[in-house]
């Protein structure tokens, strides 16, 4: 296999026709036009189609060398953001980084919680760290408590005039709180364009400071999403795997599956699944039609909701997600005893017998009527993941589109928003 991403439909064979791709196509037209000619609802957050395309090598350059500066300086980097300021980052990091690295970068503001970040600030008080907050709106409650116990925090270590040189703002060009807050307090900031929402938001500097903070290459980020948006041009079914997917898994909806699980056999690539929950459940959970994204981490899962999966209800469709080349070695050792009756393993990679698990997973899930997508990574690079997520970008797009809603907005989030600032009387509300 080159090096890329490759879209496997095979186990999708009795539940997904020709006929039914062929019977979808009109719709699939209609949608593509909608993209392309940038005339569907919520077309002015379009801007994440040419990212990689129009990418500045200037803007790379100021991002690696910030990079290098806030790593330089400190023991740790502190990141602040929820959602989409935050979930693609931390999912590039974990799936590329060793635990060994990535122990100097820490995730803040995605949650309430005062057990994780008065902690982590005590942990962290011996140690020189910078911090990066990240906050398209710049008004998000978590990101923005999480900074201000933060701000204290360098302000106490490092005086009031010495501080702000350890702070680096992603936010909007001109509107919210932090962006004056930078303007005011002198703090670097780097720009989310306006036209790119939250959760498409991992190849602007929202995901890639915090990856070049972690030593990822994120001039290879981007190379991998151009070329994947070169592959995503055309409408044609058979060139686009983006809308093969979109297409077969609008069909899947229509004959009752309604829960998407989204499985890999690989913990480094949990947040991953976390990143692509937030971009099809935020994108497409609208007007009470919607596929729910769930995600499993197996063979972790198989021993917990693999019993629903193979025989629950059967309202189920998967989507594998699995590197072919892996690069750990872990051979199973020979066992003279042979007590645990292992020794038929001797010799053999942990990673051949997690792909016979995987494998076998497909098999067992579509036979118990579970059909099943695999999308393949040739290797783990930031190349490859660059072209993944450019391809569930383009793929939710158009899914959306095939089930009638707007892609790009989030009503919906402001529900609860508006409940919790009136209990928490703020001015206003
Ligand atoms: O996709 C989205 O728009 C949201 O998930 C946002 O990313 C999230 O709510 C954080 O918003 P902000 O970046 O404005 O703090």
């Amino acid at each position: 296999m080159d090096k890329g991403l490759k879209l496997d439909m095979r186990f999708l064979k009795g539940f997904v026709a020709d006929s039914d791709l062929a019977d979808i196509m009109t719709e699939v037209e209609r949608a593509h036009s909608f993209l392309e000619k940038r005339s569907g609802e919520g077309n002015e957050f379009l801007g994440w189609m040419d990212l990689p395309k129009d990418m500045d090598d200037a803007l790379l350059s100021d991002i690696e060398r910030t990079a290098g500066k806030l790593t330089g300086n400190s023991d740790a980097v502190i990141f602040i953001g929820i959602g989409g300021s935050y979930l693609g980052a931390r999912a590039v990091i974990e799936a590329l980084v060793p635990e060994t690295i990535n122990k100097k970068v820490f995730f803040a503001g995605n949650n309430l919680s005062g057990d994780y970040i008065c902690p982590l600030l005590e942990k962290l008080k011996g140690s020189d760290i910078s911090v990066n907050v990240i906050s398209k709106s710049g008004t998000t409650t978590e990101p923005a408590i999480a900074f201000r116990l933060v701000e204290e925090f360098l302000k106490e270590k490092y005086g009031s005039s010495g501080f702000a040189d350890r702070v680096v703002c992603t936010t909007d060009k001109a509107k919210g709180a932090l962006k004056a807050m930078a303007d005011k307090k002198g703090f670097k900031s780097f720009v989310i364009p306006a036209d790119v929402g939250g959760r498409f938001s991992v190849l602007t500097p929202v995901g890639l400071l915090p990856a070049a903070c972690a030593g990822v290459n994120v001039r290879e980020l981007i190379a991998g999403a151009k070329e994947e948006r070169a592959r995503t041009l055309s409408c044609d079914l058979d060139e686009n795997p983006s809308y093969r997917y979109a297409a077969a898994r609008n069909i899947l909806y229509r004959k009752g599956k309604r829960i998407e699980v989204f499985s890999n056999f690989d913990s480094r690539l949990h947040y991953i699944g976390e990143w692509w929950k937030q971009l099809f459940g935020e994108s497409e959970g609208k007007a009470a039609r919607s596929i729910y994204p769930a995600s499993c981490d197996f063979t972790t899962d198989l021993h917990s909701m693999g019993q629903l999966m193979q025989q629950g209800e059967r309202n189920l469709l998967e989507t594998f997600l699995v590197i072919e080349k892996e690069d750990g070695t872990c051979e199973i050792p020979r066992d003279e005893e042979d007590l645990d009756g292992l020794n038929y393993l001797a010799g053999k990679q942990l990673d051949y017998v997690n792909k016979k698990a995987y494998e076998a997973t497909c098999e067992a899930h579509f036979e118990g009527g579970v059909p099943n997508f695999t999308v393949l990574l040739s290797e783990r690079s930031a190349y490859c993941l660059g072209r993944l997520f450019y391809f569930f970008e383009k793929a939710v797009a158009l899914s959306a589109y095939l089930q009638g809603v707007n892609p790009f907005d989030q009503p919906g989030v402001d529900a609860y928003k508006n409940k919790m600032f009136k209990l928490l009387g703020k001015p206003g509300v």
